[in-house]
């Protein structure tokens, strides 16, 4: 069992009367890749604030291996911090600004240069030692913060969107690196996101935030293949939600007929919503189809077409499909009874989670 490095126990935030963090619940494992994933606002910069000591919490504390630091300030903390405004020293070259810790901890100068020169090509930016943070585009300083934060080699690293202002060949290449980057050290990450894909390619655990509150925390499959809630479903990855009940376990009421599917543990008649992902439907007949619609729109997305279609709801659905459909044509939708997923209205994780574990692996 990997050992806890931070633990943040029921920690809230306000600022006057507005609450910006709710409870928050997070333990974080020793060498593990963690992602905080959720929309601007939900509170991503002021956890990794909190626990770079930056900021004070309202309430609830927040523990590095075992020891309650919430007064610990933030410069006796065991934590390095990629910001969000990448804060590098304006008057500083490029060396000299991946150098600074470095220099303050009176490392040996023969291995200041091997390090800082290693930290930049890891970035993609040897040969830029002697240039000006004012000479250098936005991605760039960017990726000097990366290599000013790594090179440290700090025990957890805090890492707030470090690569958002990077184009998305360089972001893709980045991301392997800093990938491989944690596994070969050994560091644990807590990165922070807004990018979906992106919190699905890297992370061991991701926890979804929105507004002050986790909601759903697990593996990307869990979370991709079991999202909580409306807001999770329609977070992470594209989703069709369509309003229904489940009628017996196993058996779920949707668009006027019932299906069988693999989700259990809710009440007879409970009003749920239901997840279809658009790459698990698929076109046919009419009269070979368990949904009908009709097509709207269609885009040639390149590995896929994206088909648009209303049924006779009025709801509207998202096909991923590889062969292309006619506008305005009828046709019927096809899934299998374990792509349906179905979601209660209100559940905790807690119960979540429990309900899941009493009937999966039956
Ligand atoms: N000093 C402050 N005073 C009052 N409200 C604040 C302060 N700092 C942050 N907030 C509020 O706290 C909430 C969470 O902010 P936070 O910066 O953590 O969001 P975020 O998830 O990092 O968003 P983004 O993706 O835009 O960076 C926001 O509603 C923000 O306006
Ligand atoms: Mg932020």
């Amino acid at each position: 069992m990997s050992e806890v490095i931070v633990d943040l126990q029921h920690v809230s935030k306000a600022y006057g009367s507005t609450t910006v963090l709710k409870d928050i619940n997070i333990e974080i494992e020793q060498g593990k890749f963690y992602t905080l994933l959720g929309p601007s606002g939900s509170g991503k910069t002021t956890i990794l604030r909190a626990i770079a000591g930056f900021l004070d919490v309202t309430e609830g504390d927040i523990l590095f291996q075992g020891k309650r630091i919430n007064d610990v300030p933030a410069n006796q903390r065991n934590v390095n911090t990629v910001f969000q405004d990448y804060a590098l020293f304006p008057h500083m070259n490029v060396f000299d600004n991946v150098a600074y810790g470095l220099r303050i901890r009176k490392t040996d100068k023969s291995q200041i240069t091997d390090r800082v020169d290693a930290a930049l090509k890891m970035v993609r930016l040897s040969g830029y030692g002697d240039r000006e943070i004012s000479e250098l585009s936005g991605g760039q300083q960017q990726r000097v913060a990366i290599a000013r934060a790594i090179v440290l080699e700090p025990q957890v690293l805090l890492l707030d969107e470090p690569l958002s202002a990077l184009d998305a060949k360089l972001r893709r290449d980045m991301q392997y690196e800093l990938r491989e980057l944690q596994q070969r050290l050994g560091i644990t990450f807590l990165f922070v996101t807004h990018d979906q894909e992106e919190a699905l390619a890297l992370s061991d655990e991701i926890f979804v935030m929105n507004d002050g509150e986790v909601q759903q925390s697990g593996t990307p499959v869990d979370i991709y293949d079991e999202p909580i809630n409306h807001f999770v479903a329609d977070f992470i990855g594209e989703s069709n939600i369509v309003s229904g009940h489940m009628v017996a376990d196993y058996l779920v009421e949707f668009n006027g007929k019932e299906f069988e599917s693999v989700d259990a543990g809710m009440k007879p008649n409970e009003p749920v919503e239901v997840v279809l992902r658009p790459e698990d439907l698929d076109i046919t007949t009419v009269d070979a189809g368990k949904v009908e619609v009709e097509v709207d729109t269609q885009l040639f997305r390149g590995d896929y077409y994206e088909i648009v279609a209303y049924d006779r709801l009025g709801n509207e659905w998202l096909i991923h499909a590889t062969n292309p459909a006619k506008e305005g044509e009828t046709v019927g939708l096809t899934f299998d009874a374990e792509d349906i997923h179905v979601m209660r209205l209100n559940e905790s994780e807690e119960d979540f989670d429990a309900r899941l574990e009493s009937y999966e692996g039956e």
